[in-house]
């Protein structure tokens, strides 16, 4: 008899025991889930734009149109289309801010109408989102800016809206900028980035970094170029060193690498981002009157002046302890680009 009962209470403890386990497993598969789902790989195939905007009822036309000019700019207002030629390239707005801007750890416009307006160190003023979106007019898309009062800048500011109160399903992936690297203490290796280029990107991007131009569509990029006349111009903030590696980092190579998952090392996006700038690209003109403060100006801007005595070629590649340290000691300013 004694011994059936203390059978019996082994058993009951046992059951006990397994039962906790199977609870906290599935409280941990739920928290598991909340932490990683909002950025994992899924989220970029997941990315719809008919479902998310295009056939979506809750949607305004002019959201739909600021999307379409987001995401087919030269077509709308770039190069491709036919007498509204505000976009110098080829490139979509949308080549950069990836999921028509929602995606987190990649430019997201998600809270951007929260955000400004905001101070700007290149102007050294206040600036309104407008302005915002005309700097990567005239820097990232080569062109010219966009008329404040126009229809399209309508349309794009309706959109961002949208996403702002519109989608409060996505609000939960907010995350401004990129996350930064952690500054390498070596300067580029030229050599390292092109093997790395060679393994990681010349599948989608070419040999010469032309990228490929969607085949059927009126639309541009489906590969966009990296350098050359139909890419960014010099004055980009995709052209310092720091902002591509942290860029490349957390969402190349494309559809491999998310901000929770990246596929490079800090120094690995680092390397490649030095050789994709190190080749010719469109020149921004007055780019000396950038920052008028030039102590804000981030260390990894390649063109002068600065105020510092650091040579041209280590503001583009490095190594920047050295910088960071400089700025840090005597203005108490720690730079993270
Ligand atoms: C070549 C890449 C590239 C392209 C193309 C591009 N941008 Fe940007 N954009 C950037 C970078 C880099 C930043 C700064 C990100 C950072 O470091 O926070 C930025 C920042 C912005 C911001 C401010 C984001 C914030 O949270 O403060 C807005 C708004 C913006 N871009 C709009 C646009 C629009 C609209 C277009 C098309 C007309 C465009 N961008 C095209 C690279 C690009
Ligand atoms: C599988 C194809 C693919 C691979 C591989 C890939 N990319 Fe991209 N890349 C893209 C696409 C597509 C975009 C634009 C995203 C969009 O339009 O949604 C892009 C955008 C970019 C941009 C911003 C837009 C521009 O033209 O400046 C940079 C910079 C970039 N990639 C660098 C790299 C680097 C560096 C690597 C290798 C580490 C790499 N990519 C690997 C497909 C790829």
């Amino acid at each position: 008899m004694e011994i059936f009962q203390s059978l019996v209470k082994n058993l009951l403890v046992l059951i006990g025991v397994l039962l906790l386990l199977i609870i906290s497993l599935l409280i941990g598969s739920v928290y598991f889930d909340e932490i990683w789902q909002p950025h994992s790989k899924e989220d970029i195939v997941e990315w719809d734009p008919k479902t998310v905007v295009l056939n979506n009822p809750t949607a305004s036309s002019e959201v739909k149109k600021g999307f379409l000019i987001l995401d087919s700019t030269s077509h709308f207002i770039g190069p491709l289309s036919r007498n509204f030629k505000y976009a110098g390239n080829n490139l979509s707005c949308t080549s950069c801010h990836l999921n028509g801007g929602t995606l987190s750890g990649a430019a997201s416009w998600i809270g951007i109408f929260k955000r400004f307006p905001q101070f700007s160190g290149r102007e050294n003023k206040s600036g309104t989102l407008v302005e915002r979106i005309n700097g990567c007019m005239e820097r990232s898309m080569n062109g010219i800016a966009l008329p404040k009062e126009s229809d399209q800048m309508r349309y794009i500011l309706a959109y961002m809206k949208w996403l702002d109160y519109g989608l409060p399903k996505l609000n939960s992936k907010n995350f401004k900028g990129y996350p930064k690297i952690e500054l390498p203490s070596v300067a580029v290796n030229l050599k390292k980035g092109k093997s790395i280029y060679l393994k990681e990107c010349v599948v989608c991007h070419g040999e010469n970094g032309q990228g490929m131009m969607y085949q059927n569509e009126n639309k541009g990029y489906q590969y966009p170029p990296l350098w050359g006349s139909d890419s960014y111009n010099d004055g980009a903030g995709m052209n310092r060193v720091l902002t591509a590696a942290a860029f490349i980092k957390n969402n190349m190579p494309y559809l491999q690498a998310t901000w929770k998952t990246p596929k490079l090392t800090d120094e690995e996006a680092f390397h490649v981002a030095g050789y994709i700038n190190s080749f010719p690209r469109p020149q921004k003109i007055n780019k000396e009157n950038d920052y008028p403060d030039k102590k804000l100006k981030p260390m990894s801007t390649p063109y002068g002046p600065w105020k510092d005595n650091f040579s041209p070629k280590q503001h583009k590649y490095g190594p920047y302890l050295p910088i960071y340290n400089f700025y840090k000691e005597k203005y108490g300013i720690k730079k993270t680009k």
